[in-house]
């Protein structure tokens, strides 16, 4: 049996929980939208089109804040096309997806539909083909309250009151030459400090985010960063970071462990921004935006319907990207959500890609019904659990060997601490593929713990790492008790069986 031996102290804690980390992304790709959260005509569709199994399984993941309208897509997208009386928008060419666009579903969708689910928006911009014109127009037709053509032209369109949206993207992965309108960093530094200034004017309350790197092995991540920032420091609230992850050639162990690179990712880029902080004289503290996170099975975009589908040539809402996730990408989808809860100090929103079909933690068929990926349920709890304060963890753990990232903690760990509620939460991962973990939590600072909840996610009976849920078998892979879980002495004890994930919530005094 493995070993792990963790120390939280009341006293110690990284700071409170952001919640718009628990974000995610719908973009016009694929499946995302049309189809997705938006199927007029579906059983389960409101007069709007707005898909209510969807919605109802949006609402159980608990996402906060969601980013939209891309990704690619926003760096060649009107957002003109998507206002305005729906018979009168226009069907266009979307050349990042290879995909007809139809313009059936837009900002103002987006808005009404995001009030239903209760999260917050998070609208991109198109610094791609477009500029400072076109972002400032876009601020001022969404939140200026009235009496001027835009916001006039707003509420003609059917929303009397402002939008008030407070989250902006200034473009998408401009970094990255399968961008449309790709940039230096120097131009879109440039051009990211003019967006901004010019859409603070018209809202100053509004918060953006610079684009930062596409991924930790992009041939420019750091100076991008370092130089964009050098442009527009006192301009913007965020950069953005993006990361996806698979397993490579059967080599589950290093991918179990990725969360080791996410890690050190996410510290290369804090260290970049103080860095231009310091020589910059900046008073003020940009943060991370991780508007781009999950598994995603890049290896296979090369075939027929990727990655930019032109083999179906131009069609409607294509299958793009329907990745389906088993039990070890959930346990590593948990391991991600320790890594951004870790760092959550600095890294203040993040967006898991995306919500619902295109690489989801939600599947829906077109007329059929909708269902939970196993990602779904790590980000749900987390989502609902994760409050109040962030408590630093300190871990002594067996270790796994892994080919890409040498030694890794078997266990991986994050844990929360609400003084409201009086409940200490730990969320848990064992990456082992063959051990089950005995694992001792150390509470310090806390006094009488009681378990309030305890449940875990692995492999189910019969099953194997592979099993995923399906729409045959919605329901193969969920959450089980997690039986055994011990509290004595101020000390937690419990055993994680090999590969598996698990929540843990101690209802506590304070010492
Ligand atoms: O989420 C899918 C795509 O991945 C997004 O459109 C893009 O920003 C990223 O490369």
């Amino acid at each position: 049996m493995s070993t792990a031996r963790i120390t939280v102290d009341r006293e110690f804690v990284v700071g409170p929980v952001p919640r718009r980390l628990f974000g995610s992304f719908v973009e016009h790709m694929g499946r995302c939208v049309y189809t997705g959260i938006y199927e007029p005509g579906h059983e389960t569709a409101d007069e709007k089109g707005f898909r209510h199994d969807v919605l109802e399984l949006t609402k159980e993941l608990g996402a906060t804040v969601i980013r939209y309208p891309g990704g690619n897509f926003v760096s060649g997208y009107n957002w003109e096309d998507g206002v305005g009386p729906v018979d009168q928008r226009p069907r266009r060419l979307d050349g990042a997806w290879h995909t007809v666009e139809t313009n059936a579903f837009g900002l103002h969708e987006f808005v009404e539909w995001s009030a239903l689910a209760g999260t917050e928006v998070m609208e991109a911009v198109n610094l791609g083909t477009r500029g400072v014109d076109a972002a400032r127009e876009l601020v001022e037709y969404a939140n200026h309250p009235g009496g001027t053509a835009l916001s006039d032209r707003r509420i003609a369109n059917g929303a009397k009151d402002p939008f008030d949206i407070k989250l902006w993207c200034l473009g998408n992965e401009l970094d990255g030459p399968w961008q449309i309108g790709h940039k230096t960093a120097g131009e879109y530094g440039r051009l990211a400090q003019e967006a901004a200034k010019a859409m603070k004017f018209v809202d100053p309350t509004i918060e953006l985010v610079a684009v930062g790197s596409s991924g930790r092995n992009m041939p420019t991540f750091g100076s991008w960063e370092h130089e964009v920032l050098t442009h527009a420091y006192d301009e913007v609230d965020y950069v953005s970071m993006h990361a996806y992850y698979q397993e490579h050639d059967g080599d589950a162990t290093s991918f179990l462990a990725t969360a080791v690179d996410m890690d050190a990712f996410i510290e290369e880029v804090v260290s970049t921004i103080d860095g231009v902080k310091a020589a910059g004289k900046h008073r003020k503290q940009v943060d991370i935006s991780f508007d781009e996170w999950n598994v995603w099975y890049q290896t296979g975009l090369d075939t027929d319907d990727q990655p930019h589908n032109v083999s179906k040539g131009w069609v409607e809402h294509p299958r793009l990207i329907e990745d389906q996730y088993n039990v070890t990408d959930a346990v590593v989808v948990g391991t991600f959500l320790n890594s951004l809860l870790r760092h959550g100090d600095r890294v203040k929103i993040a967006n898991q890609a995306q919500l619902v079909n295109v690489i989801a933690p939600i599947r829906s068929e077109q007329g059929g019904p909708a269902w939970r990926q196993t990602i779904f349920w790590p980000f749900a709890r987390m989502a609902a659990l994760a409050r109040g304060e962030i408590l630093r963890t300190v871990v002594t753990s067996d270790k796994i060997d892994t080919p890409k990232y040498g030694d890794a903690d078997l266990v991986d760990v994050s844990a929360t601490w609400d003084e409201e509620s009086g409940r200490v939460a730990f969320f848990l991962a064992n990456r082992g593929l063959e051990e089950a973990a005995d694992v001792e939590v150390a509470l310090r600072g806390f006094s009488g713990a009681r378990v309030t909840r305890a449940e875990l996610l692995t492999v189910p009976e019969g099953g194997d790492r592979f099993t995923s849920n399906t729409e045959q078998a919605q329901d193969a892979v969920g959450l089980v008790p997690l039986e055994g879980v011990s509290v004595d002495g101020g000390v937690a004890r419990l055993t994680l069986p090999a590969l598996s994930w698990a929540v843990v919530e101690l209802e506590v005094g304070t010492a």
